[in-house]
């Protein structure tokens, strides 16, 4: 057949190459599966001696506590379950699996039925795989910590950040979908809300917060440092006083909503509340102290009165070089004097060549990664 006959519709094409090939590696003690990235790096997605990382990833992660569900973020070939059957947790697990290819390996590994017949577990496969229906069989009452395997939290982050995305999408419509004002308790965007957590979970350095209010982007920070099994200093600013015409989250007392927002979460002791003004000489002395001793911010979040760059003076020069920056009404419907002076601020942190931005997100998030 002549090219000339032949429409570009038919013309046959080669798939795609998959930027991640799972295999199974067996030549050690313990199987494990093999990642090979696009770039023909490889990731092993278990540790050589696979129980003992997962029990200690469960040490660190769940600490003393036996909750009743469990997210799990990077099945592979289901060590995570081995400890939690260690543990004699009766927990259910809601396991999302970026890499599919990795489950037959699961599968035949050994034998799940304890699992699977009693309803313990429910795979969601694929890293924007849809888990409304296993959310919906478990319908949990509290909102269960989110454990991610290590490996693919080091190796994979924005796979990670894909499966929390996929868990938010999940929740929609349930007691615990975080559009509802009384579970996110925030102003934010349930995307933001969820990258926040993600960002919190990977911060290497102290988190700062600027403008709490009730709690929302806190909650979310906490959990991401609790389940991760860091400790994490997190400091947040909040000035208080009360806001009762606000038309969904009104406080009558915003501390003290905010600590017991954090409490009834069992957050509060991740968290380090400073009644006060980010320009407090007792908050700013608390920052430097912190970052002596733990190193560079890793995350600083920004959601107070608009003056952006009062805190960037502030609180940049203690910022790691990669902080994730956090900062919210960049956007606003209207006219909004907020939204302005932020602009400014992050448009000028930009010019000059200090922030890769990350783009505008939920109701008009900047987020943007720090380069001093
Ligand atoms: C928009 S709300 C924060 C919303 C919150 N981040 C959330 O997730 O819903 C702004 C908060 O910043 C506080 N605030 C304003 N200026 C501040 C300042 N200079 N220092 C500390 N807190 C401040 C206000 O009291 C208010 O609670």
């Amino acid at each position: 057949m002549s090219t000339a006959t032949m429409s570009p519709s038919v013309v046959p094409s080669r798939p795609a190459p998959r930027p991640v090939v799972i295999d199974l590696d067996s030549r050690g003690p313990w199987p494990t599966l093999r990642a090979r990235k696009a770039d023909n790096t490889t990731v092993w997605l278990h540790a050589y001696q696979p129980h003992d990382e997962a029990d200690q990833w469960l040490t660190a992660s769940l600490r003393e506590t036996d909750p009743p569900v469990i997210v799990v973020i990077g099945l592979g070939l289901g060590y995570v379950l081995e400890a939690l059957e260690r543990r004699g947790s009766r927990a259910t697990v809601l396991a999302f699996e970026p890499f599919p290819d990795g489950l037959p390996h699961f599968h035949a590994r050994r034998d799940w039925s304890a699992w699977t017949d009693s309803g313990r577990l429910h795979i969601v496969a694929g890293a924007d795989g849809d888990g409304a229906a296993a959310w919906a069989a478990i319908d949990p009452e509290v909102m269960p910590p989110v454990l991610v395997n290590p490996s693919l939290a080091r190796a994979f982050s924005s796979v990670v950040a894909s499966c929390r995305m996929a868990l938010t999408r999940a929740r929609f419509g349930s007691r615990l979908d975080l559009q509802t004002v009384e579970v996110k308790q925030s102003m934010l965007h349930p995307a933001v809300l969820t990258a926040i957590e993600h960002f919190a979970a990977g911060a290497t350095g102290p988190i700062i917060e600027v403008g709490a209010y009730v709690g929302g982007a806190t909650i979310a920070m906490a959990r991401g440092v609790r389940d991760v099994g860091r400790t994490t200093p997190i400091i947040t600013i909040e000035r208080g006083g009360a806001y009762l015409e606000h038309p969904q989250l009104p406080s009558a007392d915003i501390c003290a909503d905010l600590e017991h927002n954090l409490k009834v979460r069992g957050l509060d002791t991740f968290v380090h509340l400073h009644r006060g003004l980010s320009t407090d000489a007792a908050v700013l002395d608390l920052v430097r102290d912190t970052v002596a001793a733990h190193g560079p911010i890793g995350l600083l979040c920004l959601d107070a009165d608009g003056l952006v760059q009062r805190d960037f003076d502030l609180y940049l020069p203690w910022c790691a070089a990669g902080c994730v920056l956090v900062v919210d009404d960049y956007a606003a419907t209207g006219l909004h004097e907020k939204a302005l002076s932020t602009q400014q601020g992050v448009q000028r942190l930009i010019d000059a060549g200090k922030a890769f931005s990350l783009g505008v997100h939920g109701y008009g998030t900047w987020m943007g990664l720090y380069h001093p």
